[in-house]
């Protein structure tokens, strides 16, 4: 995957579960799936919930800045068993330095002049240090890997319930079965956060912009979490129990899908899409942020119902009909970590309905729809989105 010893190389370019084909993605797909299938860990996510409230508390909140912070540690922690720490402390090394990796990844001149990050890379001293993170980084994640693997293989992770254990662990464990090893990547961590914290940051932009939603939402909740002035962690059950709130997490994936466009595939052979002819070699991509706005598939498509997820509502399609609805793609190259996200959404989500109500500063850029500063990677960046959190305890 791209030129040798660039920053993006290094991050993403070992063997890859996103870019692998054939047998070699069902090798990695087959080690990584019984990590996502599973309980997950709700404890975690309303653990660190209750420490994003702090940082809530302190006012002037940009919830694309704070999504993102939680969603970071929620994968470091759920992911391989590191904190980055970064809601308490956004500028600590581990943040920064990612941050400077993720940051430095998108500038188009390293991507168009290769040989600037490689070999004269030393002629800037910025770029020289985003590599020096990375390799820190990296360095990190192989002694986790080589840690955990010792703690496995003396069982000593055993006593550790299986939906609070890491998924680096459970792969590993996992990994054990097979005889070649690849367990997690650093683009599942990195496509892990980002597209959680999107969702997350215009699900409550949604609320605020539409209280009536954010009262039904949050009565649901109340209902099943009661409404004494203390935090609640839901349970998983509880958290199955929650539709409505399910049916506003779903018309923002749709509305505000994180990533626009899956990767492009090539076809193997002649086939027939939709009564299309796609002759054998063509490049497809599948273009999620049009079909989730298409008026031949939703009606009105720029407005934001959560009743077309209610029971007989348009999102039930007759089998045939096609799928409209597709933020995580579909078959086999369905994000493996679908479930992961929707358990933290609802957690976050549910635990926000009850501590505050969400109001949008008369002053916001986005006060009219969501201004949009660019796409990197195919994942939307959005900038300040400050959002006025009112406690209700
Ligand atoms: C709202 C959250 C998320 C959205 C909307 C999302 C969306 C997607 C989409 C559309 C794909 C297909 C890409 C393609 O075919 O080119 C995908 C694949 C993938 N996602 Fe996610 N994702 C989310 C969260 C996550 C999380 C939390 C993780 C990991 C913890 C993750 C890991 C992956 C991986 C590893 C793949 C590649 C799967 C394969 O090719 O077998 N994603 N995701």
């Amino acid at each position: 995957m791209g030129v040798k010893d660039t920053l993006i190389e290094k991050y993403i370019g070992g063997p890859n579960i996103v870019f692998l084909n054939g047998p070699d993605w069902k090798r990695h797909r087959k080690i990584a799936n019984p990590a996502f299938h599973r309980a997950f860990p709700v404890r975690l996510f309303g653990n660190l919930t209750q420490t994003m409230f702090k940082v809530l508390d302190e006012g002037d909140v940009d919830v694309m800045d704070v999504f993102t912070r939680l969603a970071l540690d929620a994968i470091g922690t759920a992911g391989f068993g590191f904190n980055f720490n970064a809601l308490l402390d956004k500028h600590n090394e581990w943040v920064d330095g990612y941050n400077q990796v993720k940051e430095g990844m998108i500038k188009p001149f390293y991507i168009f002049f290769p040989v600037f990050d490689t070999k004269l890379v030393h002629w800037f001293p910025k770029r020289q240090q985003a590599h020096k993170s990375l390799d820190n980084f990296l360095k990190m994640m192989d002694t986790i890997i080589i840690n955990k693997r010792q703690v496995i293989q003396e069982k000593k992770a055993n006593n550790i319930e299986d939906n609070e254990k890491d998924l680096l662990t459970l792969m590993i464990e996992s990994e054990m079965n097979e005889e070649d090893g690849a367990v997690m990547s650093n683009e599942e961590l990195k496509g892990g956060h980002d597209t959680t914290a999107f969702t997350l940051a215009c699900a409550v932009y949604e609320f605020a912009r539409n209280p009536d939603i954010q009262e039904k939402a949050r009565q649901e909740v109340i209902s099943i979490l009661g409404d004494e002035p203390e935090d609640v962690l839901p349970t998983v059950e509880q958290t199955k129990q929650m539709t409505y709130l399910n049916q506003v997490m779903k018309e923002t994936l749709r509305l505000h899908n994180p990533l626009i466009a899956t990767t492009s595939r090539t076809a193997t052979a002649d086939c027939e899409i939709g009564g299309v002819f796609i002759p054998k070699g063509t490049l497809l991509d599948l273009d999620i942020y049009n079909l989730h706005r298409n008026p031949a598939c939703w009606k009105n498509p720029e407005s934001f119902d959560p009743d077309r997820y209610a029971p007989g509502g348009e999102a039930e399609r007759q089998p045939g009909s096609g799928l409209a609805w597709v933020p995580f793609s579909n078959g086999g190259r369905q994000c493996i970590g679908m479930n992961f996200s929707l358990a933290q959404q609802r957690v976050v989500l549910s635990m926000l309905l009850r501590k505050y109500s969400f109001e949008q500063p008369e002053k916001s850029i986005h006060k009219d729809g969501i201004q949009k500063r660019g796409v990197a990677f195919g994942i939307i960046s959005i900038d300040d989105m400050k959002i006025n959190f009112k406690r209700r305890y």
